[in-house]
């Protein structure tokens, strides 16, 4: 039996504005994980998770035509992983071969109801990673990256795919997003074997480390707020104040630049500054796009934070799920996750989730490896790698 664990995620910064090729955001991984594990079947294959179930469906209609929205339902999602990984895996020359797939996640609570922890992202990078084990295929985080990348494309189609660079590489990650046109014309023109191994235009991925006196809390509001439908109504709504937004686009740019460099420089004040300023943005976005993001709960949640000394924003789409806040290690957060708790917001105690680039087994792979990885786009996960492999060779 393989098994696979995959992170959720939470967004720090830069949310919507990221879903543009090019415009940053900083996300964060956590403790919280799919699990997916595979085993080779006979006669028949299953495919089965406890929390995902296909027992309603979602549809309008257009015209005569009845249409699907499966985009809030992660069994489509394991369901595309599996289409990806399986092509992939015969263009490689793998004989396919029959299986059972079984999901199991934290990422949704006891009752059934989701924290807004990025359980579609994690289930795709479960279901690719534990495929790949299954066919013996050996890859790159990068390349899991763009492989479960596009098999969350094809069915959310509108987001910036973050939480998938999120669970894929762990920590805290600066984020820019690919070109999405792009690759939708390029998969019509190469094979996904070369698609894995071509640079993505626009796409970028920094390892971020946060300084040692950086506190990440979160609240959990309770409510469930679907990232999908939350996008569109910005799209539409944005489509007709384009002036607004596009000043939007270069302020969130602006504040996540500055926001990364204070991780870079280990400034946790400038971290903190940037977080009140996104926040800011968020709200004005909202404001022009009569798009509902920070809801009450949030901004009580966030309001009281601040007045324990922290800087808070809403996290991800808004409009429910979970709100964060940055801290000072020496500040005591009990009194604030008390008051809290009267509002009906849960502290969810969660951890920052590390991933370790695969370790290079051999000297001659490891000097290959480092050749390979000096063409790559990704400088800073490069030169983590690039370390690694060096401390190997030396
Ligand atoms: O609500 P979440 O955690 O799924 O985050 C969504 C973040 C957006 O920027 C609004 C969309 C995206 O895909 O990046
Ligand atoms: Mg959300």
């Amino acid at each position: 039996m393989i098994t696979v664990k995959a992170p959720g995620k939470l967004y720090i910064a830069g949310e919507y504005a990221v879903v543009e090729t090019g415009q940053p955001a900083v996300i964060v991984a956590l403790n919280q994980f799919v699990t997916v594990r595979v085993e080779p079947a006979h006669g028949m294959g299953r495919i089965q998770s406890k929390q995902y179930q296909e027992n309603s469906l979602i549809w309008r209609r257009q015209g005569d035509e009845m249409v699907f929205d499966n985009r809030d339902n992660p069994f489509h999602y394991i369901l595309s992983a599996i289409h990806l990984t399986e092509a992939y895996a015969s263009e490689q020359g793998k004989p396919l071969r029959l299986f059972n797939l079984y999901v199991d996640s934290d990422l949704d609570s006891a009752d059934g109801r989701k924290f807004g922890l990025g359980s579609s992202a994690a289930v795709t990078v479960g279901t690719v990673k534990a495929l790949l084990q299954f066919y013996d295929l050996a890859l790159s985080q990068e390349q899991i990256y763009k492989l479960s990348a596009i098999a969350h494309l094809d069915i959310q189609g509108n987001g910036s795919l973050g939480d998938i660079a999120a669970s894929v590489f762990g920590g805290w990650i600066a984020y820019r997003s690919f070109d999405r046109e792009w690759l939708r014309a390029q998969r019509n023109l190469v094979s996904l074997s070369e698609l894995l191994t071509m640079p993505w235009p626009g796409l970028d991925i920094e390892l971020l480390t946060p300084p040692q006196s950086l506190r990440l809390l979160i609240g959990w509001t309770g409510s469930p707020a679907s990232t999908s439908h939350l996008v569109d109504q910005i799209k539409a709504a944005t489509s007709r104040s384009q002036a607004q937004y596009k000043q939007f686009l270069r302020r969130s740019r602006a504040v996540v630049e500055k926001l990364v460099q204070g991780f870079r420089d280990g400034n946790l004040a400038v971290i903190k500054q940037q977080i009140s300023r996104n926040r800011f943005l968020l709200q004005q976005l909202s404001q022009f796009s009569h798009v509902h993001i920070e809801t009450m709960k949030l901004s009580s949640l966030c309001d009281l934070a601040i007045q324990a000394g922290g800087a808070a924003k809403t996290s991800g789409a808004g409009g429910g799920d979970c709100g964060i806040v940055i801290l000072d290690r020496t500040v005591d957060a009990d009194a604030l996750i008390a008051q809290w708790h009267k509002i009906g917001v849960q502290h969810l105690p969660l951890n920052v989730h590390l991933i370790q680039p695969p370790v290079v087994p051999r000297l001659r792979e490891a000097r290959s490896f480092c050749q390979q990885e000096k063409r790559s786009r990704f400088p800073c996960i490069f030169s983590e790698k690039y370390g690694r492999a060096l401390a190997y060779l030396l």
